[in-house]
């Protein structure tokens, strides 16, 4: 992926991670449009910023997807980068019948949202130079959080339609993963003010000096997060899942 020059549209930019990713490609000299529900959130991201612009999207919203391409393709017909980060990410207990409402909500945005817009966004990308799509998963995918199940397992779904998109769209887009591990966001309750997770600045710090490597790594994997990625091949998966159950 290039570092400068690209437009680049971020889903879920009104708060964390997809936030900072985009002052930071905009302080970088690209183009950016965040996306996200929150107009309040958009707004202050783009605030003071020439160049990084803002349009509502619900991306469980499957009838308006189209629409809101068009509408990218048109305003922006120079886009040439898919950042698929907006996110949820709700506890479920699933040791027990329970209403699917939040399970069915969580693969809706996390794993059709990205499947969604990537189609309708494909054949434009495909027609541009320096074409590049960036699928944010999580460690999770690879050793999922017992409280979290539906939310862990559209993450490894994720990663494997990345997987996937990468071999078929080879030559003609990039594509990228990248995998947090847990950062210090509103992701979850009092998840961006608890230790135990990554404060926020030091992983946009360290992934996204990942992302200015040439070339771009296929995926973005920062230290605290390799245990989790490779916990299969390392015999770690049962352990790390223990540990996790135990949170
Ligand atoms: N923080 C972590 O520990 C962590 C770890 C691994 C992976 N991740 C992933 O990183 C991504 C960003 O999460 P974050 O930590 O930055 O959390 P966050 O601050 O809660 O951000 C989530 C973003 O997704 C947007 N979003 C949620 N539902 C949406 C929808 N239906 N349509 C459009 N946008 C939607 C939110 O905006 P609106 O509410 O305004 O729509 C918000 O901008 C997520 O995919 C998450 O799974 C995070």
């Amino acid at each position: 992926m290039k570092n400068t020059g690209n437009t680049i549209l971020v889903t879920g930019g009104s708060s964390g991670i997809g936030r900072e990713y985009a002052k930071r490609w905009h302080d970088a000299g690209n183009t950016v449009i965040v996306a996200a529900r929150s107009e309040d959130g958009l707004r202050e991201t783009a605030e003071g910023r020439e160049n990084l612009h803002w349009l509502e999207l619900d991306v469980a919203d499957e009838a308006s997807i189209d629409q809101f391409a068009q509408t990218v393709r048109e305003r922006f017909p120079d886009v040439n980068v898919l950042v698929n980060n907006a996110g949820i990410m709700p506890f479920e207990n699933i040791s027990g019948s329970r209403d699917l409402s939040d399970a069915e909500k969580v693969v809706a945005i996390n794993l059709l949202g990205p499947i969604r817009l990537t189609n309708a966004l494909i054949d434009h990308l495909k027609s541009k130079d320096d074409a590049a799509i960036v699928n944010v998963s999580s460690g999770l995918a690879f050793v999922p959080l017992p409280k979290a199940p539906t939310y862990s397992a559209t993450k490894a779904a994720l990663h494997s339609y990345t997987m996937t998109l990468r071999k078929v769209l080879e030559g003609k887009v990039e594509v990228i993963e990248i995998v947090p591990p847990g950062v210090q966001t509103d992701l979850t309750p009092g998840q961006a003010n608890n230790d135990q997770y990554m404060p926020l600045d030091d992983f946009i710090d360290e992934s996204f000096g990942l992302l200015q490597q040439t070339p771009t790594p296929r995926e973005v994997c920062v230290e605290q997060v390799k245990a989790f990625r490779h916990a299969e091949e390392n015999g770690k998966t049962a352990e790390l899942i223990d540990m996790l159950a135990d949170r």
